[in-house]
């Protein structure tokens, strides 16, 4: 490795040391692209058993609003493979819960804590959190984004394509959390990223008039579409989520009849790049957004996407939490 580039690597980790991850918009482009590369090596690492307990003694608190399976586990072990501890954290058994304030909350946990991920409802309550804690917040899904998430997405991209930068990528379905997430993270490394969803359901508009903001820096095509078949036309990635998020359970047969059209199906996939891959965060609903022949098809890379959240997170928390 050249000189410079090992400074610059040196800058990165300096400038993203101590700070929080709320989106993946808090991310430039090269500490994106860095944060996939040191997954990468993490994960070479982990592969071969080499140890790498960059973080011993270190102790992450985990506190979940919503139910989680791929978050809970995947941030206990990199933890734990990384040297240290994480604590599960249920706000239905800490004070929280019962009504004690954010900032006395953030407060004192930064007394015990070398960081903090939650997995909350309001995004808003993960910005006070972060506003009032010394210590690195990690964002492990919000009503708007779900960065944790993407970073893995993009590093599955990477392992099957190769290259990020002009990829196309096309979701299908509801303007949500991943999505956001997903639209910032398409618009930073410069991806074509075509989201197909109903009328009603698009994403949030300052959101994506941010990622249309960062599209004309890395050449990246911002595409919001009502017509499925535009999104997928050509497309290298497949990318669909649930109908109805966790907090909308009650809209959930509302919004079967209104995405029905959206469903990532056989029909629909054979206007896709031939060597397109299937990708979704999972949980899913076979015979809703996606059918099973799709997700359990050979085009889907949806179990390495969930564990590749275990190595993409590891980059986060070493270079967040390092001393
Ligand atoms: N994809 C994801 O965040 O899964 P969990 O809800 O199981 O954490
Ligand atoms: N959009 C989904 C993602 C789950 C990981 C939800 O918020 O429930």
């Amino acid at each position: 490795m050249s000189q410079s580039l090992q400074y610059k690597e040196k800058d990165i980790e300096a400038r993203l040391k101590g700070k929080d991850f709320l989106t993946i918009n808090d991310l430039s482009t090269d500490e994106l692209l860095y944060l996939l590369k040191v997954a990468d090596e993490l994960k070479h690492l982990q592969k071969q058993g080499i140890p790498h307990e960059e973080l011993k003694g270190k102790v992450l608190g985990m506190i979940f609003e919503k139910s989680s399976t791929r978050t809970r586990v995947s941030f206990e072990v990199a933890m734990l493979q990384l040297g240290g501890h994480a604590l599960f954290l249920s706000s239905k058994d800490i004070q929280l819960g019962r009504g004690e304030t954010i900032e006395d909350t953030a407060n004192v946990l930064a007394g015990y804590l070398d960081g903090v991920m939650i997995r909350t409802f309001g995004h808003e309550t993960i910005e006070r959190f972060a506003q009032a804690s010394s210590i690195p917040v990690i964002n492990g899904l919000t009503d708007l984004h779900h960065p944790a998430q993407i970073l893995a997405d993009l590093l599955t991209i990477l392992e099957h394509k190769g290259y990020l930068n002009g990829l196309k990528a096309a979701y299908f379905g509801d303007g949500n959390n991943v999505a956001h997430s997903l639209l910032e993270g398409a618009a930073k490394v410069g991806m074509h990223f075509s989201i197909a969803c109903p009328e009603g359901y698009e994403p949030d508009e300052t959101i994506l008039a941010n990622a249309r903001e960062t599209a004309k820096v890395t050449g990246a095509i911002i595409e919001v579409t009502t017509d499925p078949e535009v999104a997928v036309n050509g497309a290298d990635v497949l990318i669909t989520d649930v109908w109805a998020s966790m907090g909308q359970e009650e809209e959930q047969k509302e919004r079967e009849g209104v995405f029905e059209p959206y469903q990532v199906n056989e029909e629909l996939c054979i206007k896709a790049n031939e060597k397109y891959i299937f990708m979704h965060c999972l949980p899913a609903h076979r015979g809703e957004e996606v059918t099973a022949g799709v997700i359990d098809g050979p085009h889907s890379v949806v179990y390495q996407e969930a564990e590749n959240r275990l190595h993409a997170q590891k980059a986060l928390l070493k270079i967040l939490l390092k001393n």
